[in-house]
């Protein structure tokens, strides 16, 4: 398969969405979950690479000053939503999903197991945060697996060998075990490299329960939530709180292969749980 070298190896962002799928298939065992190389294509793989070469904590902290103060946009959950949806690629139309599609899709998963409506927004809404691709923010600042910046890489990471290309490997005082930070000073602390998730969370995180908040927020973060990595860098809130991460998971990985949502029929559920706990425009 033929891949760019450029910022952009991806056909589209929902790639490294469908590699992860497919890297924590269910029915698994734990020696095909170790050998994911035989999932990633040449593109997956070319992503990773530029992922872990360029996520530097310079680069994280300046990102994170760019868009967590929230002062670029004002818009409704819904504008976002739709224009997330602007986000296509050259797929097939009639098999893949919109944006919007995999939100109704991990949200109505959720709602038919019975959970609390915050769980179900949480669905809703977890991956708004890509619209950082719009934003012209390269693929490996969007999307990819997070793991914390300015301490030692776990190789529970994927592609761990990438990150010799990283800058930071170089810098003695953040490759020791707890780098720049302390022993169980909590991920609030912690800057784990940028991307939808973090933007997601900081846009939504005074309307939603902290459980929500901590969904959004560590979603990506497999070594944590699946391998157990960096437990050394939690407190007991976010070892509480990881739970819900691990409930909300499997919505998002396997909700895929269930039927296309009738978005027509469920759309006015969502509004008015959307407008049950946002206000009309919030900041972007
Ligand atoms: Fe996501
Ligand atoms: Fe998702």
């Amino acid at each position: 398969m033929q891949y760019n070298a450029d910022n952009t190896p991806l056909q589209h962002v929902d790639e490294w969405d469908e590699f992860v799928a497919t890297r924590y298939r269910q029915g698994k065992s734990e020696e095909e979950f170790r050998d994911y190389k035989a999932d990633a294509n040449p593109t997956v793989t070319e992503f990773y690479r530029q992922n872990h070469a360029h996520q530097t904590l310079d680069f994280v902290l300046s990102k994170k000053a760019e868009y967590c103060s929230l002062s670029r946009d004002k818009k409704s959950i819904w504008e976002m939503a739709e224009y997330l949806n602007t986000l296509v690629d050259d797929s097939d139309p009639d098999t893949d999903l919109t944006q919007i599609e995999h939100l109704l899709q991990t949200a109505e998963a959720i709602r038919k197991d019975g959970h609390p409506r915050w769980f179900i927004l949480a669905g809703f809404v977890h991956d708004l945060g890509k619209v950082l691709c719009l934003y012209g923010e390269p693929q490996w600042a969007v999307v990819g697996d997070t793991f914390p910046a300015g301490c030692g890489y776990s190789d529970q990471v994927v592609f761990p060998e990438f990150f010799a290309a990283n800058p930071d490997s170089k810098i003695p005082a953040y490759q020791t075990k707890y780098g720049i930070y302390e022993p169980n000073c909590g991920l609030d602390k912690v800057h784990l490299s940028f991307g939808h998730d973090e933007y997601i969370f900081q846009a939504t995180r005074k309307y939603l329960p902290k459980e929500a908040q901590y969904m959004l927020r560590y979603h990506s973060f497999y070594a944590a939530h699946r391998h157990d990595a960096y437990r050394y860098l939690m407190n007991e809130q976010d070892e509480r709180m990881f739970e819900w991460v691990r409930k909300f998971n499997p919505y998002d990985l396997y909700s895929k292969g269930r039927e296309r949502p009738k978005t027509q029929d469920i759309l006015p559920y969502y509004e008015g749980l959307v407008s049950e706990f946002f206000p009309d425009k919030i900041d972007w």
